[in-house]
């Protein structure tokens, strides 16, 4: 079967393309991951995957097995070596400016291009300000010693952290931005067990599919903003936000998704995908079309304000010197990453204010550590909890879903806990003699 599929290439071994690179090859292709990072080569080589994510190391042993999979350092290998290169690296906030930073995108054409020496395609998944494919064309036109034998297409990339695996196997739909039927057939070729299952395909030009991700990004964080503008309404009025968004998630054209109040999104996309979106729409003359994303972005950040607000109110207006329990670090459940997390801003901007906070994540309390030394690290959400003036719920691990009350109302200072991902039973925590609060409930 394998000699009649493209060989694929993926350039990037972070969570995109760290992923892609192993189901691909677990789905029967032969792949090369490529990443500048020798310690991650060498993690990934061994077996081992270097961030969380829920059944991918399963995946990364079984691909391994395969003989199918490896990953190198040489771009030149894997220039040899494939007939479809995925471009995987990221795309973070410019330092100084709300762009995007596509050094990365830039670098990793460059070193690979350089060394095509016959027909390939070159696909980009990492996700760019409109414009960026064109650019990129051109610049792997002139530097491929191939030529204008080397292509590139577009294919955005859908997937959710946590869900990783399933969003490659099984996307909701693809996005194939191309400039020839070529290209086209190529990544149908590369793509042939996943369409093979039915998976939607949408064909379009380059910039399009450039577009369909931050548009698809943009949709999801104003989703999140409004229910928790809402919420902000909610609590100048006395009314019940979760109430709110369930009725509303009765109406099918609204629907129930991304519709979760609370502390607000965070994480290495939305965010910065909002910000450079409408950095981008700037520069082109159309910043007026999406300038509500800063308005989405403000109301989000608020969120984060808020919540510290409530823990002040709490503790009776003064958090130096009181404990506070943060149970959560990472962006979401059931993934590692701090990446702009509002658990962890939450907790850092707490300790700023003279608390002293004690953290626990399930599994990001050794990221968590790394960027914030000043915080204290529990080892369970009841050690975290001890002696804690204020309990804040700020990720919404199952686990804190299921703690018992009475036995965290057993080591705690006083029973006092906000629930910033409405993630808990009220009545249930109510009921174990705690004062339960929530961003937009009363
Ligand atoms: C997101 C997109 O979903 C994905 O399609 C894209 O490829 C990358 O960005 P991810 O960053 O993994 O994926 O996280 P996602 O599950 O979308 O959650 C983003 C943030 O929104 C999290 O901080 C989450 O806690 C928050 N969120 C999500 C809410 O606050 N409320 C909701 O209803 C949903």
């Amino acid at each position: 079967m394998s000699s009649t599929l493209p060989r694929l290439t993926v350039i990037g071994t972070g969570y995109l393309g760290a992923t892609h690179a192993i189901c691909m090859a677990v789905m029967g292709y032969e792949v090369i991951g490529v990443d500048v990072d020798l310690n991650k080569i060498e993690k990934l080589n061994s077996g081992e995957v270097p961030f969380f994510e829920p059944g991918l190391p399963e995946m990364l042993a079984k691909a391994l097995d395969s003989g199918r999979l490896r990953f190198t350092t040489s771009f030149q290998e894997a220039a040899e070596f494939g007939d479809v290169h995925f471009i995987c690296v990221g795309t973070p906030q410019q330092k100084d400016s709300e762009a995007a930073d596509l050094t990365y995108v830039d670098a990793s054409v460059t070193a690979l291009a350089q060394h095509l020496t016959r027909r390939a395609l070159v696909v980009g998944k990492s996700t760019v300000p409109v414009g960026t494919a064109a650019r990129l064309a051109e610049l792997v036109r002139t530097t491929a010693p191939a030529g204008d034998e080397v292509e590139l297409a577009w294919n955005p990339e859908f997937l959710r952290e946590g869900f990783a695996v399933d969003d490659t196997m099984k996307p909701d739909r693809m996005v194939f931005g191309v400039t020839s039927e070529w290209a086209e057939k190529q990544l149908r070729a590369a793509f042939a067990p996943v369409l093979a299952q039915g998976v939607p395909v949408k064909v379009t030009d380059l910039q399009t599919a450039e577009l369909v991700k931050v548009a698809a990004n943009s949709f999801l964080a104003t989703k999140i903003s409004y229910i928790n503008a809402m919420a902000e309404v909610c609590e100048a009025t006395g009314a019940d936000v979760t109430d709110l968004a369930e009725a509303l998630a009765y109406d099918e054209r609204i629907g129930g998704k991304f519709l979760r109040p609370g502390l607000g999104f965070g994480g290495g996309c939305l965010p910065k995908d909002i910000r450079a979106f409408a950095h981008r729409a700037e520069e082109l003359g159309v910043g007026q079309a999406v300038g509500f994303l800063r308005e989405i972005d403000g109301i989000n950040r608020r969120r984060r304000g808020r919540t510290v607000d409530l823990v002040l109110e709490l503790a009776g207006g003064d958090v130096k010197g009181k404990r506070i329990a943060a149970l959560g670090a990472a962006f979401k459940p059931n993934s590692d990453d701090i990446r702009d997390a509002p658990a962890l801003d939450v907790a850092a901007t707490l300790h700023r204010m003279g608390a002293i906070v004690t953290v626990f994540d399930p599994a990001a309390n050794e990221n968590a550590r790394r960027v914030h030394p000043e915080l204290e690290y529990g080892v369970s959400a009841l050690d975290a909890a001890m002696d804690a003036d204020v309990v804040v719920l700020l990720t919404e691990w199952t686990a804190f879903r299921e703690i018992d009350p009475g036995m965290m109302a057993q080591v705690v200072r006083s029973k006092k806990i906000i629930d910033g991902r409405h993630a808990l039973n009220p009545v249930q925590w109510r009921a174990a003699g705690w004062e339960y609060r929530a961003l937009g409930r009363p």
